[in-house]
């Protein structure tokens, strides 16, 4: 495995908008100036390339599939801790497609040491990836999220997969089909979610294992900029065109933004978070966060 932080993204050349599996997703919208849509996603995925190097990413592009449109998301494509690597299963026909895709390019990774190993889920087990399935680097454990997308039982999946704790948050609306619309864990151990996606229990467990100083709570417009799906190395966060109230909160608290315009990602239910997988994740590499919390206590990689 690797231990420099590294990224991969999937190529933006078969990306459309062409059906609607969430809720923001306007295949109507997108068809009414493909070759300008196109045209502007590629040109939003080299600024959101720029960021992650800029932000300290080594990044590893692979090569989209013809009819996969949503393969730019490889958030989605597996579960990556301490070289192991654990292929999704996606619940809709429309994204399945992309399993074998992203099989061969893991198997690519692995041949070339990137990662280790590579394992599948239980048949009729569905699970979206590191989607719904993040690390948080301080805590030493998984959240996961389950419902629209993921299985409850997935969550036990990885816990045996992988060997360490995985807490399993209940996804309560349409509109966050994935945890990583509604909750970022960052390195100074703040969590930032967004609380109307979850249901009762789910934010119970939250709130009991997130002292409130530690919890940032996301507006609505915050969600509607997809500014919860942000991508976080030590006191950098790539995310697309923000909120005021999330710059500022965001700031206070010593982070440092880089704000990419993903609008054509976002007409499918994307931001930065999603458009990205972290190949180098480690259980050894806990982060110390500050009793206060805040960038500039954290310690070792997130
Ligand atoms: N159109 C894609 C879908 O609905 C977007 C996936 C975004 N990925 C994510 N990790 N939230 O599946």
């Amino acid at each position: 495995m690797i231990h420099q932080p590294t990224i991969l993204l999937v190529e933006p050349t078969h990306y459309d908008v062409s059906y609607s599996i969430n809720p923001w997703m306007d295949p109507g919208l997108w068809a009414s100036d493909p070759r300008g849509m196109h045209r502007n996603a590629v040109r939003a995925f080299e600024s959101l390339r720029s960021a992650l190097r800029a932000a300290g990413f080594a990044v590893e592009v692979a090569p989209g599939t013809l009819g996969q449109p949503d393969m730019v998301f490889p958030a989605n494509a597996a579960v990556v801790l301490d070289g192991h690597a654990v292929l999704a299963r996606f619940r809709y026909p429309e994204r399945a497609g992309e399993e074998a895709p992203f099989a061969r390019i893991f198997e690519g990774l692995r041949e070339r040491g990137l990662i280790d190993s590579v394992s599948l889920l239980p048949e009729g087990c569905y699970q979206e990836g590191a989607g719904d399935c993040i690390w948080d680097a301080v805590r030493g454990h998984f959240w996961a999220g389950f419902g629209p997308r993921s299985s409850r039982a997935a969550a036990d999946v990885m816990a045996s997969e992988f060997g360490r704790e995985v807490v399993a948050l209940e996804l309560a609306t349409e509109q966050s089909y994935h945890l990583d619309v509604c909750f970022c864990p960052l390195s100074g151990g703040e969590i930032l979610y967004y609380a109307p996606a979850f249901t009762p229990q789910a934010l119970c467990t939250l709130r009991e294992r997130v002292p409130a100083s530690l919890r940032i709570e996301a507006s609505e417009d915050d969600l509607r900029h997809f500014s919860v799906n942000a991508v976080n190395l030590h006191d950098q966060v790539v995310m697309t065109r923000t909120t005021p109230h999330l710059r500022a909160e965001l700031g206070q608290r010593g982070y440092q933004l880089r704000e990419v315009d993903l609008s054509p990602f976002m007409l499918s239910g994307g931001g930065a978070y999603c458009m990205t997988l972290r190949l180098d994740r480690s259980s050894a590499a806990r982060q110390a966060a500050g009793s206060s919390g805040g960038a500039a206590q954290a310690a070792v990689a997130a």
